[in-house]
């Protein structure tokens, strides 16, 4: 089957893209690229790839579109259960019994990658159920994304009944409300929560991190840029945060400043 983008092209597209975001286009998923590309053109009403991507290079927000449209942003509410019984069994009491008898006690989490807002959300509820004392907290969630389109649904924080199957009934009657054929976020949950266009190609400036969720992410970037993104991690962090990455990735054989640990079953990453 012919392609729609020469050889040429699709390295100058991949290229690009790699540069821009750490996103890594192979043969393998090409088409993907190819069809985003295609629909750009007839929305764009431009006629060849070439002239497109002279758009693309001279305009941002056509830049920014594009890796908008590139992006995978399948999520969901608690996805990965191993990944919450952590954080609510092991995590959040441990922080909460290290900085309890602080004065100011302060949870810095940041979801990078945070998609439409369902990570988000489940960490904040994980917060608020399983703190001792949530009141007497400052809560900060930072959730980010590099999707335009996923940050617009995340901060509405509506979802159809399709989307909350894995949110627990009590769950839903505490922090959510009925709203037509769905449900809507508390503004108790959402007021926990800074919504934030940030690429993870760069840093944010974010210092001080308890815990970081950047799950399902780095599958999408070669080792090189999933080497540079976690490093940047380093840079947020206290001494003692705790770094999640999705199931089917791993920090293996690289050179990061993060260890792997075993909590339960969910294999959570510390500096230490
Ligand atoms: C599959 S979703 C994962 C959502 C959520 N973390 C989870 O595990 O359910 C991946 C998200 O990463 C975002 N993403 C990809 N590359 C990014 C980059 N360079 N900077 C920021 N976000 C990026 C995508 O836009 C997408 O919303």
């Amino acid at each position: 089957m012919s392609s729609f983008l020469t050889d040429s092209n699709f390295k100058l597209f991949k290229d690009k893209i790699y540069h821009e975001s750490g996103i890594h286009f192979s043969e393998i998923n090409r088409p993907i690229l190819e069809s985003r590309i295609k629909e750009r053109l007839r929305i764009t009403n431009i006629s060849t790839p070439e002239t497109y991507f002279q758009f693309v290079i001279s305009n941002k927000d056509e830049l920014d579109t594009l890796l908008d449209a590139i992006t995978t942003n399948l999520t969901n509410f608690f996805r990965n259960e191993s990944h919450f019984k952590a954080l609510d069994n092991i995590i959040i009491p441990e922080i909460a019994s290290r900085k309890g008898s602080q004065n100011k006690k302060r949870l810095k989490i940041w979801s990078a990658g945070c998609s439409t807002g369902e990570e988000p959300y489940s960490v904040a509820i994980s917060c608020l159920e399983k703190l001792p004392d949530p009141h007497n907290w400052q809560i900060q969630i930072l959730a980010s994304d590099i999707s335009l389109k996923s940050l617009l649904i995340a901060k509405e924080g509506y979802y159809t009944s399709e989307k909350i199957v894995n949110v627990k009934p009590e769950y839903l009657e505490k922090y959510f409300d009925k709203l037509g054929n769905g449900y809507k976020v508390k503004d108790k949950i959402k007021s926990l929560i800074r919504f934030d266009f940030h690429n993870l190609k760069f840093d944010n400036g974010e210092r001080d991190l308890d815990i970081v969720f950047c799950r399902n992410v780095i599958i999408y970037f070669d080792r090189e840029a999933q080497i540079e993104v976690i490093q940047k991690f380093s840079l947020c962090s206290n001494e003692d945060m705790y770094l999640f990455i999705g199931h089917s990735e791993s920090l293996f054989g690289m050179n990061t400043d993060f260890k792997f640990h075993k909590l339960g079953d969910a294999c959570v990453y510390r500096k230490k």
